[in-house]
């Protein structure tokens, strides 16, 4: 064991499942306290007692539960260090069949939530001593061709120039905010697409898939004071898919 977030309280969205699961796991192995916080209560509450994690049930569009949320872990766990903005959604999609309400959803799900969480999260952290914000985007920002939609696209684009102006302004507060573009990585999310394409995994360069594990290992890297003067970027984890 490093334990390398010992003595952190870290938030993890979107934590009941898939990449959210994988990276609140890791961070509790590396001796974060973990809250989990999703939509999912029953899966969210099974998941974060198996691993030590408290729970929260969350819908990070809400900005009421955003706030609660945060409140929370202050209130019960002495403090918040680390934000993990994972929780997204997308569908498969065609560009002319965008319903209103889809492309709605997608942006208050994806990004708005993550601004909400950065502001609430980070008006405590600038009095306290700095901390940072792990920021799940995709390859999708980056122009994947085989994107499920351009209103997830959209998205991701917004959760990297949020990143990118958030380090900015609140760098002087010793606030870290840095993102992670996962390219495709076997997860509820997508594993019917996966299935249905075998052929894009031929695309991925080095032949591979990523797993949920991966992601955490690069969170777990850009959350921790390894990462001390790393701010504003993005990095991928997707096998070479994305060259930038
Ligand atoms: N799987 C991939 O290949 C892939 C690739 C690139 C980026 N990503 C991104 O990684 C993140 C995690 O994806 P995943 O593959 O684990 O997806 P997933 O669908 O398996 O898990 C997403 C989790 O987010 C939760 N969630 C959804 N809406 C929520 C809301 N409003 N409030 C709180 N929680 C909510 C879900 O309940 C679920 O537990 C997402 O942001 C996704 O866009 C995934």
């Amino acid at each position: 064991m490093h334990h390398e977030l010992a003595g952190k309280t870290v938030i993890v969205t979107g934590g009941a499942q898939g990449i959210g699961h994988a990276i609140a796991e890791l961070m509790a192995q590396e001796g974060a306290r973990v809250v989990v916080a999703d939509v999912k209560e029953d899966q969210g509450r099974a998941v974060s007692a198996a691993i030590g994690a408290d729970f929260v049930r969350t819908d990070v569009s809400d900005v009421d539960d955003v706030e609660r949320l945060v409140a929370h872990a202050i209130s019960e766990h002495g403090g918040l260090d680390v934000v993990v903005n994972n929780a997204g959604i997308t569908k498969f999609v065609d560009f002319f069949e965008i319903e209103d309400e889809h492309w709605d959803r997608v942006q208050a799900v994806n990004v708005r939530s993550m601004f909400f969480l950065m502001r609430a999260g980070a008006r405590h952290m600038k009095d306290h001593g700095g901390g940072a914000f792990v920021n799940i985007s995709s390859m999708a920002a980056k122009g994947y061709r085989h994107t499920s939609s351009a209103a997830y696209a959209s998205s991701k684009g917004g959760v990297l120039g949020l990143t990118r102006a958030g380090a900015m302004q609140l760098a002087r507060y010793g606030i870290r905010v840095n993102a992670i573009c996962p390219g495709i990585v076997l997860s509820p999310l997508n594993e019917q697409w996966v299935a249905e394409h075998p052929e894009y995994i031929g695309e991925i360069p080095l032949g591979i898939p990523s797993l949920p594990a991966d992601i955490a290992a690069a969170a777990v890297f850009l959350a921790s004071d390894r990462s001390r003067t790393i701010t504003a970027q993005s990095l991928n984890v997707d096998g070479g898919l994305t060259i930038d």
